[in-house]
């Protein structure tokens, strides 16, 4: 295998999506060296956009893509820089998230801790710009190192080139632009624990710890998500399906008013507020529902899941049904959070 890469023809990818959807693509591409995707670009997949799949674990697909699937497989770790209590570590996109930031954790640096066992790859971390207990990856972002399309060229993107938002980035807004192949962190040999997010400290707590460290947070946050959320390798899901919706301050004041216990959160400005989904969705009744094999977890209303068999169009069909109830009930539009692959959401 020495150009970097490898092409699979008619590729099953029921493995490649966490909510186990059966799906094929007529090509998939794993590419293991970064440094072949201008000839790769330049042959085998001149004038496609192919889609580019991490773990997996953010995406519903509704049918078969009828595109070439590309898949970055670098999985080198490496620590850039280390002065007194700053260090700048890469990593390839292909890294699997969870195992890179217990890999951080066991070399003494800090600052991914509250996002630990957040299913996925290095390389899509910044696409989605995962947060989890009060932590958004952006934070820790040195700078993303990404394959593009048009310049057919590897480009270092600051944060702010990335135009980080919630569970946003260019990358998510343009994905025909940019493969992401790296991914640059700051982090420190000093913890500083972001301890507020509801529920943290109080699972500390039960641990029987007073001042955390950076490992010991990480293992609150596993406990807390083992819990909570069910598990991809159990049952097909792709976390949380719709983003939190974020809505203007005087319907989430009007919404409160009438219903005290639903979560209200800052905006993205003064003028905003941010809902729990996972509240309105419970609320209309959707928690542990199940249609056939699509179902919505026990453990989460945000999660929708396959319990075995069920088709990413079942579980589009659900999440619409699920939009809806909570459009009439609440007057709030969701949006869903993995991307869609073949099929429309509005
Ligand atoms: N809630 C319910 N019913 C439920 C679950 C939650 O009413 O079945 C209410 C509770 O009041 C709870 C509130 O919703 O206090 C918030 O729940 P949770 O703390 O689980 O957070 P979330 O807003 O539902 C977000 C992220 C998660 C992340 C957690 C923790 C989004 C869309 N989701 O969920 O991220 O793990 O916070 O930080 O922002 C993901 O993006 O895939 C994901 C799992």
């Amino acid at each position: 295998m020495t150009a970097g890469y490898r092409l699979l023809a008619d590729a099953d990818l029921t493995r490649r999506n966490t909510f186990g959807v059966a799906v094929r693509a007529p090509l998939l591409v794993e590419v293991q060296d970064t440094a072949a995707l201008p000839s790769l670009f330049a042959n085998e997949l001149a004038g496609t956009a192919p889609l580019v799949l991490g773990g997996g674990s953010n995406l519903l697909f509704a049918g078969d893509p009828d595109i070439p699937v590309l898949s970055i497989d670098a999985r080198e770790i490496d620590i850039l820089a280390d002065e007194g209590d700053h260090t700048i570590v890469r990593a390839d996109a292909g890294v699997e998230w969870h195992r890179f930031v217990m890999e951080t954790l066991s070399r003494g640096l800090c600052g991914l801790e509250n996002l630990a066992l957040i299913p996925g790859t290095v390389g899509a971390a910044p696409i989605q710009n995962i947060g989890a207990y009060g932590v958004e990856v952006e934070t820790r972002i040195h700078c993303v190192e990404a394959f593009e399309r048009a310049s057919g060229a590897l480009q270092r993107l600051s944060p702010q080139d990335c135009a980080f938002a919630y569970r946003d980035s260019a990358f998510k807004r343009d994905p025909a632009r940019w493969i992401v192949t790296a991914v640059e962190f700051n982090l420190t040999r000093e913890a500083a624990p972001a301890l507020d997010y509801a529920g943290l400290r109080d699972e500390l707590a039960a641990m029987d710890i007073a001042a955390p460290n950076a490992s010991q947070v990480a293992e609150a946050v596993i406990r807390i998500r083992r819990r909570k959320l069910p598990d991809p390798a159990v049952i097909g899901n792709a976390g949380s399906f719709f983003k939190n919706p974020i809505v203007p301050v005087a319907l989430a004041e009007a919404l409160q008013a009438e219903h005290p216990s639903l979560p209200m959160f800052p905006g993205s400005g003064a003028d905003t507020r941010k809902l729990s989904a996972a509240w309105l969705i419970d609320r209309c009744g959707w928690k542990g529902a199940r249609e056939g094999d699509a179902g919505v977890s026990e453990k989460h209303a945000l999660v929708l899941v396959n319990h075995g068999h069920a088709t990413g169009a079942q579980l589009l069909d659900l999440a619409r049904r699920i939009a809806a109830s909570v459009r009439e009930r609440f007057g709030v539009s969701l949006e869903p959070e993995p991307r869609i692959v073949q099929g429309i959401w509005d």
